[in-house]
């Protein structure tokens, strides 16, 4: 029997069999979607591996050796270091200096080098300033926050695009950075007066934020102590920062090369259900702009999503949510994924109550976040917004987690949208109650409106964990696949997740999904 670097190869074969390529592997939902296990595989064929945008937001898991591994910045192709593979974290990101440290240290303590690591001189650096304003804005927010990581992500983006930002290369040139930061500085102490003290200092006591080093205890920020930190990062950084952008340029063609989607598709900046986002690019586009490769194309673009059901972390519009607002409210309250694991310990995936439903579901799937730990809003697999993200992304799909609705007995899909709001003006076009909506439009406040119109299909109960051929999938769930990829025309299903571990996966060939098995 292959192995899964084996069957990898076979399965690909076709799409590289002429040079070296360039692969990318991007979520086409809200994150979360399993980009980290598919960036471990494909590692096995890459020479080159390249985190592109984004920043410590992000959880990436492996297995590796049997072990479960989360990575936050550094790529999932990293295990892959001692055996001379290149991780590139690209300079459309926003590096935490501290967590690249902790990650680098950790992974050096489990026997991967991190030798073969680069890090680009023109990534952003999350300043102590941008994890402040993060929270405290958040919080200002009150019921109407983002519901971010708290990391500092979006004010890092910000401050570069208001010619502000300081980049990894500053690190290394001392009075360059002092000036820099000085003048941030003293705009940044001027915004912390509409703050109360008391909510600056409890939040810079936290440790992501050295323990309240960074404070000068009186509601400002000590540039002293944040020049002297930033410097010893810079110098501890220093072997792996490069020119990323000039290497990648220069091995295209050369090398085969993989970028790693962080994010979603839906929580793109650009293209998702904004303002209920993350601060980067999450489509291809912005991956390839990312690794400075954007004069470039994907010769495999593979879009990733959760097989038959979805998750969101934090606040934001989602149609097929099970249990709708009551489970928004939930996911959002503080402390909720620790209760509910005691008040729901022994819910049942069937639950004829859907909001317990999605506690089920979640906990059968562990959808709690990789970098905060809250629990993931759960629903239904939505194609409207699956159709929306098809437009201009990968069209070469990877569904994952397949294995967490097994025992389920109905499974539902929503197919399109009724709309059910007042007259909604569309660019030239005006959508009207009772319109139906098959592609969706991301703007939240039109979503609100939108009743998913549901298909229902009757589950499955083996076991599918063990399943390595398609052939071998229930005839029940071949048949909500075959549904599905009729319905979103343009999207080609290669490859499907049955576990967290790179062996629980099956290669699907072209003439299976469309074959006659009804
Ligand atoms: P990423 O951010 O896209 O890399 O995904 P995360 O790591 O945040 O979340 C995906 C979770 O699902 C991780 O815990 C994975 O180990 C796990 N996972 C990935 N694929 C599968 C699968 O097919 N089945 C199951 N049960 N778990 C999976
Ligand atoms: P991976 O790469 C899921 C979400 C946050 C919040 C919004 C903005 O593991 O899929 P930010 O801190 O980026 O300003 O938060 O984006 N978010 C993610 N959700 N997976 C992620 O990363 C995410 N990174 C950010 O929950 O709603
Ligand atoms: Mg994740």
């Amino acid at each position: 029997m292959k192995n899964v670097s084996e069957k990898l190869n076979y399965s690909l074969g076709q799409y590289f069999s002429a040079g070296k390529r360039i692969m990318a592997v991007n979520c086409l939902q809200f994150g979360d979607t399993g980009k980290g296990k598919f960036v471990d595989i494909f590692a096995n064929w890459a020479d080159i591996i390249v985190r592109c945008t984004g920043g410590d937001n992000a959880g990436h898991t492996i297995i590796f050796n049997g072990e479960e591994m989360i990575f936050h910045l550094i790529p999932s192709g990293i295990v892959h270091d001692v055996n001379g593979k290149i991780n590139v974290i690209a300079s459309g990101t926003v590096i935490y200096p501290k967590t690249l440290i902790d990650e680098t240290t950790l992974l050096q303590s489990k026997g991967i080098p991190c030798k073969n690591l680069k890090v680009s001189k023109d990534a952003k650096v999350i300043m102590p300033y941008h994890i402040l304003f993060d929270r405290l804005s958040e919080a200002r927010a009150g019921s109407t926050k983002i519901g971010t990581t708290g990391k500092g992500i979006g004010p890092c983006y910000a401050d570069f695009i208001a010619r502000r930002g300081i980049s990894v290369n500053d690190l290394l040139n001392p009075d360059l950075f002092r000036r820099k930061l000085t003048k941030n500085i003293e705009y940044v102490n001027r915004l912390l007066q509409t703050y109360h003290p008391e909510s600056i200092d409890t939040i810079m006591l936290h440790e992501h934020l050295e323990n309240g080093e960074f404070s000068n205890k009186e509601g400002g920020l000590n540039i002293k102590a944040i020049a002297e930190k930033y410097l010893a990062y810079g110098r501890i950084l220093q072997p792996y920062i490069t020119n990323t952008d000039e290497f990648l340029q220069d091995s295209v063609d050369r090398y085969n090369i993989l970028l790693e989607g962080a994010q979603g598709y839906l929580l793109s900046v650009d293209y998702g259900t904004y303002p209920y986002v993350t601060s980067s690019d999450c489509s291809i586009q912005g991956l390839m702009k990312g690794a400075g490769l954007e004069m470039f194309s994907v010769d495999l673009p593979f879009g990733i999503i959760k097989g038959l059901y979805m998750s969101r972390v934090g606040s934001g519009p989602f149609p097929s949510e099970n249990g709708g607002e009551e489970s928004e409210i939930w996911c959002g309250t503080p402390g909720a994924g620790a209760d509910e694991k005691i008040i729901y310990a022994n819910c049942d995936i069937n639950h004829e109550n859907e909001f317990i439903q999605g506690i089920a579901i979640r906990r059968v799937g562990h959808e709690y976040g990789a970098t905060t730990g809250r629990p993931r809003r759960i629903g239904w697999l939505d194609l409207p917004l699956l159709r929306h993200s098809l437009r201009s992304e990968a069209n070469q799909i990877i569904m994952t987690k397949l294995d967490v609705l097994t025992g389920l007995k109905k499974i539902k899909i929503c197919s399109c949208y009724q709309y059910t709001g007042e007259d909604y003006v569309y660019g030239d076009k005006v959508i009207k109650f009772g319109d139906i909506i098959s592609t969706a439009i991301v703007d939240p406040y039109f979503l609100y409106y939108c009743k998913p119109i549901y298909e229902e299909f009757d589950g499955w109960d083996e076991d599918i964990r063990g399943v390595r051929k398609y052939a071998d999938l229930p005839q029940n769930l071949k048949n909500i696949l075959k549904f599905i990829f009729i319905e979103v025309e343009s999207a080609e299903l290669r490859i499907i997740s049955v576990g967290p571990g790179p062996e629980e996966t099956i290669f699907v060939g072209e003439e299976e999904l469309y074959g006659d098995e009804d």
